[in-house]
């Protein structure tokens, strides 16, 4: 019988997809999927240290494989992979002993099958947190999970050092895949039935191809947008700093390229954001939210704060608060300013926002985007989108869900079989985090898309 492994994934889509590049590595090495860890051989914790709560998940998770080790007798070789895995290195066989068997830090992953083997042998840790420059990874392998949508990544590290992040020092420095790779990779995943891709990288919208010196991001997705196959493309994260215009102009002429971008404001008020070292003012930032909504007035905005920045005051985060209402996010996701260690925030600048004071506005910055994204989705109600179905729901096995081009989640009454196609669906009622409708034939008689539809 194949030996088992198990991987939990924390944090972001890279990790997702450094997960699905491990599964595929594992099975190449004979192991088979399991989603019980009393079942598992190999557990595979994939971990966060973007803010002190994700990494805090690890130690929780650590701390049950010892009962279940200790208790049910059960001992699998516990491997520890991300961002935590980078940062903390052997000082986790210390906070947690006789628990981690393999360290892997993010550079390393191909090298995860021979680390594994080795703590097998040896029954001693293995660990690796060597750089490495190399990004490619082989074709065919990665064990992409989702039927529907393929992550490709285009460029790892990053070399920006924003003054809050961790990121540059767990995933390196910034290292773009070659053109050829992410074609080749793009064209694998329309092979096997992907329709949409998720183009990867910390700064994607920075992409230089190493292999083609006239090939920067926009020719890269006009590249991506001849491939057969492939109906839609997102792409995160951008940095506001590197939108070209002739990419939104690209935008325009290409109908693939989803109609969402995710600008990652940070904070409205310029003094924090150059404190923040994010070399973009509150003015520049609005020019670019007015510029895209001249040029692409369908295209719907996300984008990440954080609230508590060290200095932050009121006035500071009134000045989020009223960005927030110029720019009319159809989305947000906000955290609490936290720590994070070899920062440039964590050494030269004191945590001095108190608790109390990052909750009430958290709070404020929380309601008063559920009432702007409520009442662009309540605008939705009577209109008929294009739905990429994705999912069954979870709860009813009649539902499914799906999204439009801008991102929204739309659930809808259809069949499982429908996964993957998208659908005219005319919307009946709104809330806050996604609409509901019904297929709607009439209305979009003459669709493309609907082709497929009768399969
Ligand atoms: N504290 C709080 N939020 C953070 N983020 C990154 N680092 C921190 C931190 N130290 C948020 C940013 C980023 C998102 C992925 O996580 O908003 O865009
Ligand atoms: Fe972190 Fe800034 Fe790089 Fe994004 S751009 S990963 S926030 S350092």
């Amino acid at each position: 019988m194949a030996r088992k492994y198990l991987i939990e994934t924390y944090g972001c889509q890279m990790n997702a997809h450094d997960s699905e590049r491990m599964a595929g590595l594992l099975e190449q090495a004979g192991y088979e999927a399991t989603s019980d860890a009393a079942d598992a051989e190999v557990v595979v914790i994939n971990t966060c240290s973007v803010r002190e709560h994700a990494e805090d998940k690890l130690y929780t998770r650590l701390g049950e494989l010892r009962v279940l080790a200790q208790e049910g007798g059960h001992n699998p070789i516990v491997v520890v992979a991300g961002c935590v895995a980078q940062q903390e290195g052997g000082s986790l066989l210390k906070r947690s002993p006789g628990v981690a068997d393999v360290i892997v830090g993010t550079q390393a992953i191909k090298r995860l099958p021979m680390l594994v083997e080795r703590a097998m042998a040896t029954r001693r840790p293995a660990i690796d947190l060597d750089p490495f420059e190399d990004v490619t990874f082989p074709l065919g392998i990665t064990r992409r999970s989702d039927p529907v949508k393929a992550y490709v990544t285009i460029i790892e590290g990053c070399n920006e050092f924003c003054s809050f992040c961790v990121v540059p020092y767990t995933r390196g420095n910034e290292r773009m895949r070659p053109k050829a790779d992410i074609l080749a990779d793009a064209r694998d995943a329309a092979a096997s039935g992907r329709k949409e891709l998720q183009l990867l990288g910390q700064i994607v919208n920075h992409y230089e191809a190493p292999d083609d010196p006239s090939c920067d991001f926009t020719a890269l997705v006009e590249a991506i947008h001849e491939i057969d196959g492939i109906e839609r493309i997102r792409f995160s994260s951008p940095h506001p700093r590197h939108f070209s215009r002739a990419f939104l102009e690209a935008m325009q002429r290409l109908p693939k390229i989803c109609r969402h971008l995710h600008l990652p404001a940070q904070s409205g008020s310029s003094q924090i954001l150059q404190a923040m070292r994010r070399r973009y003012s509150r003015e520049s930032y609005l020019e670019l939210v007015h510029t895209i909504r001249e040029l692409l007035p369908d295209v719907a905005l996300s984008t990440d704060i954080i609230v508590g920045f060290p200095g932050e005051t009121d006035a500071d985060f009134e000045d989020t608060l009223s960005l927030t209402r110029e720019a009319q996010f159809h989305s947000m996701f906000s955290f609490k300013y936290s720590q994070r260690p070899n920062t440039l925030a964590d050494k030269r600048m004191p945590d001095d926002v108190p608790e109390s004071v990052k909750t009430r506005r958290i709070v404020e910055l929380q309601a008063l985007q559920h009432t702007i994204q409520s009442a662009i989705n309540a605008r939705t109600v009577g209109q008929t989108v294009q739905v990429m179905v994705d999912a069954a729901s979870r709860r009813l096995d009649t539902e499914l869900s799906g999204r439009t081009s801008q991102n929204v989640v739309v659930n809808l009454p259809g069949s499982a079989d429908w996964i993957g196609r998208t659908v005219p669906v005319r919307i009946e009622r709104a809330g806050p985090h996604s609409i509901w409708g019904q297929v709607s034939l009439t209305d979009a008689p003459t669709e493309p898309t609907l082709q497929n539809a009768g399969n």
